[in-house]
């Protein structure tokens, strides 16, 4: 048999210890400790007994009624959840600190209330006064179903979510919730463990859907135990660069719709607006016919993105040339610096290169080195690319154009948007030269000279 621990209970208040100990830790009073009877002692936390063995079944035999999903009209935050909020998901939302976590969620809190569910946000992070703020700001004016509460212990927020019943449960931030029974600070690995735990045994024994807010490290993953992404159905990822306007919300995990999705917003004083036209957004403030600029398309999830790569080259007054890239791995800009030299034949080596997306976008495609290459020489050499090109390919250490993935998808986009001279990979061009060579211009290649060979020469 078990042998039950020894608990020791504080005559005067009731405070319990692991241990004896001569002074009180809650009332201060001395030599006030003595052994707990019995049914004093804490009942376990989780109690895992059933009445009844759980039987299997044949997986044929199974019948489930498919979940109706919570729609707010939040389309793009729909979308990205695979079509709407699941009853009794469990949702973590990561991202730097304000890049708009809070506003994202009080705006689907507003919006999904008013579609007739019940939503509590927990808004632990701040004061009842500040978040009525920003609701002010925001425009949110809320109705019956949005209600507000300002608490950080988790059994105050579980007796209200008890009382309240509501459909969905927001929680800004878990870092901030504790549990008295847990020695360890907020935010904490234990803590926020543990209270996520509890969320999650709320969500699903109560079927309410539960989104947390996690705060995110400095190398940029969601603080807390990792054990953390593996408890939720669907982890969210927002980003954005702060001096910039517009924010990505990425699925990076979903148990009810695919991930690799984005969402595109924008940050405005009035709060979040979705960018239905992302392509349309990164392109607005392009000035036509300027050296250094080239248009290429970028997988997002599903979506084609048409953004502007800019490169400016100049001479180095310095002994070491500077290389600064915004938007793409620097690491991958030096490597294409390196194949331009040694494979072309362009003498970077006494040049400062700065390259850098229009917009504020970050992306890790290698389809985009094509364009990054040919802003460089059109910098390089001053000659402008016209407005109508489209540059799509990745570029190998030998300085081949290789094949890239959905060539058809980034093709539409950019015909849909007036587009009409295209660089792509001879590997894509086969496949799609019967359909799209009637409407437009393509230019297969094999190698980066052919390129350079067919813009500036
Ligand atoms: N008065 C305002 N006008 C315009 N934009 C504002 C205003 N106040 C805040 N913002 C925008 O909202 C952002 C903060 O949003 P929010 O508080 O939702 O972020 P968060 O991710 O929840 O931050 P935290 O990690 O601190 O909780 C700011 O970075 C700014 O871009
Ligand atoms: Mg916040």
């Amino acid at each position: 048999m078990r042998k039950e621990r020894t608990i020791y209970s504080c005559t005067t208040c009731g405070h319990k210890e692991p241990r004896w100990v001569g002074q009180c830790r809650e009332c201060a009073n001395w030599n006030t400790f003595l052994e707990s009877a019995a049914e004093d002692r804490e009942p376990p936390r989780f109690n895992f007994q059933r009445k009844e063995v759980a039987k299997a079944l044949p997986l044929k035999d199974l019948v489930i009624s498919e979940s109706p999903r919570i729609k707010t009209n939040l389309s793009e935050f729909d979308r990205l959840l695979g079509g709407g909020i699941v009853k009794g998901s469990f949702t973590l939302v990561g991202g730097d600190p304000g890049i708009g976590k809070s506003t994202l969620l009080l705006q689907a809190a507003s919006a999904a209330a008013k579609q007739g569910v019940v939503v509590l946000y927990i808004s632990a992070e701040e004061s009842l006064e500040q978040t009525f703020l920003r609701a002010q700001r925001l425009g949110v004016t809320g109705n019956d179903n949005l209600l507000v509460l300002s608490e950080t212990n988790f059994s105050a927020i579980k007796k209200n979510i008890e009382e309240i019943d509501p459909d969905i449960v927001i929680v800004d931030s878990i870092q901030i919730i504790y549990k008295n029974d847990i020695p360890s600070a907020p935010g904490s690995f234990v803590q926020v463990r543990e209270v996520a735990t509890e969320f999650m045994h709320l969500a699903k024994g109560r079927g309410i859907s539960i989104f947390l807010i996690g705060h995110v490290t400095k190398t940029g993953e969601i603080a807390g135990p990792k054990m953390l992404e593996h408890l939720v159905d669907t982890v969210l990822y927002f980003e954005g660069e702060k001096q910039q306007n517009f924010r990505l919300l990425r699925v990076v995990k979903n148990r009810f719709g695919s991930t690799d999705e984005v969402a595109v917003f924008q940050m405005t004083g009035g709060g979040l607006v979705e960018v239905c036209n992302p392509s349309q957004f990164f392109l607005e403030e392009r000035t036509k016919e300027s050296t250094g600029s080239v248009i290429v398309a970028t997988l997002e999830g599903s979506r084609t993105f048409l953004v502007e790569v800019q490169a400016l080259v100049t001479d180095t007054v310095f002994a070491t040339p500077s290389r600064r890239a915004s938007g793409i791995d620097q690491n991958r800009l030096a490597l294409l610096l390196a194949v331009l030299e040694k494979r072309v034949g362009y003498p970077l080596h006494s040049r400062d290169v700065f390259v850098s997306l229009a917009g504020g976008i970050r992306i890790a495609e290698c389809a985009i080195d094509l364009g990054v290459i040919l802003a460089i020489i059109s910098s390089y050499s001053n000659r402008i690319i016209p407005s109508n090109v489209v540059a799509i390919g990745e570029v190998g250490l030998s300085g081949e154009i290789r094949g890239i993935p959905r060539i058809e998808g980034r093709l539409k986009e950019a015909i849909h948007l007036g587009f009409k001279k295209f660089f792509i990979p001879k590997r894509n061009s086969e496949a799609i030269m019967k359909e799209f060579s009637s409407k437009i211009q393509i230019i297969p290649l094999e190698v980066v000279e052919e390129a350079i060979d067919a813009l500036f020469v």
